[in-house]
């Protein structure tokens, strides 16, 4: 089965094609994929504006689409399903994507299912042969969420955790704004941490002892007084770039303990990580060192496929079309959805 994939719930326009008849070849099941990021549109105002944002993704989806088949070597009439990103995110943004994906498969009379953009994320680490095994808890760490569920199948999710104020990847966005780096803040923390030492400042971890639910805001006013603190010399290169490893290195140690905690609580020996901070290099090898400890494994996709695409749709979509699922004509979509 041959699945188009399309992801519309923010500042990325993300098409791609799963072909499950191709899951053991070297692609893994992913035939071609067409990213198209707004970041430079948003850049101008410090932060995605949501109009803005929608008259983007339908500028670029019919375009994105042909470029798409003409890489995949494919004709619009070769698509078996649709399937398109639902909600959490932008109203606007959302509906672009999935009235395009809706009339598209109306248009070549196959079926169409609108995807939950988290389940995307969860799910993609399982696209390719050899995917973990269910039962596993799954951290999903984005821009907007932070959540540890056990998942027990496609569509079991049980919720163990959660951030009760900010989520990972936005605590290192403002993190980055205060140290002057660019949206998205995430890579750009990771790469100037590179050259700091994690151990320089003492960062607080926030409800390390309390449960399985996270909080990130206090980190930022914590970055900002250490800024504040060496004002002066926090033009000095070295400072910065400890400043930056110290504040990943609280927000990974807060992460990892938390998912010890949940595969211990859960009783489970397989963590699955994804969203876009699951694509930091620190946090990977951290996880790898201290769930080797406990005979636990972590499992987790590629880069690319961690922050926003339409690889994560289109697998999300055939896992839900072969559970026999699938979205009427009516085309709605939840910019504020619960997992
Ligand atoms: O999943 P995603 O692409 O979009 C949402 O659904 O939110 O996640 C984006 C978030 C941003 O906050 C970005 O700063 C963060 O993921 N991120 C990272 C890294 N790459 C992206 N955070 C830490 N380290 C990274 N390497
Ligand atoms: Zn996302």
């Amino acid at each position: 089965m041959k699945v188009l994939g399309l992801e519309t719930s923010c500042d990325e326009t993300g098409l791609a094609i799963f072909d499950s008849e191709q899951i053991n070849s070297d692609n893994q099941g992913l035939v071609g994929q067409v990213l198209y990021s707004q970041i430079e549109l948003h850049a101008l105002y410090g932060g995605v504006v949501p109009e803005l944002a929608s008259r983007d993704h339908i500028r670029k989806l019919v375009p994105l689409l042909n470029e798409l088949l003409e890489q995949c070597d494919m004709k619009k009439s070769e698509i078996d399903a649709i399937a398109y990103t639902k909600g959490p995110g932008l109203i606007g943004a959302l509906m672009t994507g999935a009235l395009f994906g809706r009339s598209l498969a109306y248009g070549l009379d196959i079926p169409a299912i609108g995807i939950h953009h988290m389940e995307g994320h969860l799910l993609a680490p399982l696209m390719g042969a050899n995917p973990p095994a269910f039962p596993f808890v799954s951290l999903l760490v984005s821009g907007g969420h932070t959540l540890l569920i056990a998942a027990h199948g496609v569509g079991q999710y049980e919720i163990l955790g959660e951030s009760i104020d900010d989520a990972a990847g936005e605590c290192f966005d403002k993190a980055a704004k205060m140290l002057g780096l660019p949206y998205p803040g995430g890579p750009n923390i990771a790469k100037l941490a590179e050259t700091g030492n994690p151990d320089a400042y003492a960062l607080p971890r926030p409800m390390l002892h309390r449960g399985l639910d996270f909080s990130f805001s206090g980190m930022k006013t914590a970055v900002h007084n250490l800024i504040k603190d060496t004002e002066g010399s926090d033009s000095d290169p070295q400072v910065r770039a400890d400043i930056a490893a110290s504040f990943q290195h609280a927000v990974v140690d807060t992460l990892v303990k938390k998912c010890v905690k949940a595969l211990k609580q859960a009783g489970m020996s397989r963590l699955v990580i994804a969203g876009g901070v699951s694509a930091n290099t620190h946090l990977r090898e951290t996880l790898e060192a201290e769930l080797d400890k406990i005979n636990a494994t972590v499992h987790y996709a590629p880069p690319a496929l961690c922050t926003d695409n339409g690889a994560m749709i289109a697998y999300a979509g055939f896992e839900r079309l072969q559970a026999g699922q699938s979205d009427d004509l009516a085309v709605s979509c939840i910019p504020r959805w619960p997992m």
